[in-house]
């Protein structure tokens, strides 16, 4: 459903804010570590990708009244949080797990490199995002920092479901546990960190955000199954032959269509009372269920 919001516009003027701050955290160690794991870091970080979770981020940031500024702190937040989310994709491709060989329509870190980059990559990731989030030593910096090491870790236990729940038919309760966690917990932590950062409450904001990373999981599943793998920048198809634990395996394609509605409009009625300063906000919403990739 259109409402005229210009989406695309604001997640490209958001890669064009975001880009070059990701490309800072890999250039920060040029000339001092090994060339090849700076470059690394550079093709992960700069490979495409929608740059859904700091578009939330800063989304969420106005939302709530608060600065998404070049300078501000709900910028470094968006950074770092997509740092952890560039992360988790280049262990999520990597052999021992999903075993993907396409991204953002590149090879995969593994692929392009060797698969003991990739796991460093992650690792340097992982800490680059918190040495920067952290940089400006303000208190309200700690507190975003816990939120995204609370939620970061949630990710992992997702992906520990994820890779458990392989052949097995887990329960719709258990699915739904697999997806807020490695999917749910850092689209919520976007959400409620923007809205934290703007001096407002995480809390209040988490439950709705943790209903619409269900319904980007639910989504990104649906994709699997209906997408083609040029449109995707990733292989398609991919979930049932791994024997993936997934709610539209489990209800149906009809079903979870519907329950990703469903959760998007409890997520929109949330931001309802916000009134028109969360324009972009209800906008990046939708475009998390009406996405094609
Ligand atoms: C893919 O996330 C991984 C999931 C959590 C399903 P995105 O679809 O946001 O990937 P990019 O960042 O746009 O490539
Ligand atoms: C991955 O879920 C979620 C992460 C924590 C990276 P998927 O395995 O479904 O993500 P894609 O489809 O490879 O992007
Ligand atoms: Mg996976
Ligand atoms: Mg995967
Ligand atoms: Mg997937």
């Amino acid at each position: 459903m259109s409402t005229g919001f210009p989406v695309e516009d604001y997640l490209r003027r958001v890669a064009a804010q975001v880009e070059p701050r990701l490309s800072a955290l890999a250039d920060a160690r040029a000339g001092k570590g090994p060339p090849r794991l700076v470059e690394a870091l550079r093709y992960a970080l700069l490979g495409g990708g929608k740059r859904l979770r700091p578009a939330l981020v800063l989304a969420s940031c106005e939302a709530h009244g608060g600065d998404a500024s070049d300078t501000s702190l709900a910028m470094r937040f968006a950074v770092a949080l997509e740092a952890v989310h560039t992360y988790s994709l280049v262990h999520d491709d990597l052999p021992a797990m999903d075993d993907d060989d396409l991204r953002r329509g590149r090879p995969t870190v593994h692929k392009a490199f060797d698969e003991a980059t990739a796991v460093l990559v992650g690792d340097g990731l992982q800490s680059l995002a918190f040495e920067h989030l952290l940089e400006g030593g303000e208190p309200a910096a700690a507190r975003l920092a816990r939120l995204l090491a609370a939620n970061a870790y949630l990710m992992v236990e997702g992906q520990a479901r994820d890779m458990a729940g392989e052949g097995q038919r887990l329960s719709e309760a258990e699915v739904t546990q697999l997806m807020a966690t490695k999917t749910g917990a850092l689209l919520a932590a976007a959400v409620s960190g923007g809205a934290l950062a703007a001096g407002a409450s995480a809390e209040a904001v988490h439950p709705w955000g943790l209903k619409l990373g269900l319904a980007f999981q639910i989504a990104d599943d649906l994709l699997d199954l209906t997408a083609d793998t040029a449109t995707l920048g990733k292989r398609a198809g991919k979930d049932a032959a791994a024997g993936k634990s997934t709610l539209p395996a489990l209800v149906g394609i009809p079903e979870a269509r519907r329950r990703a509605g469903a959760l998007l409009d409890e997520a929109l009625a949330a931001v309802a009372p916000l009134g028109p300063r969360a324009d972009a906000l209800r906008a990046l919403a939708r475009f998390v269920v009406a996405r094609t990739k």
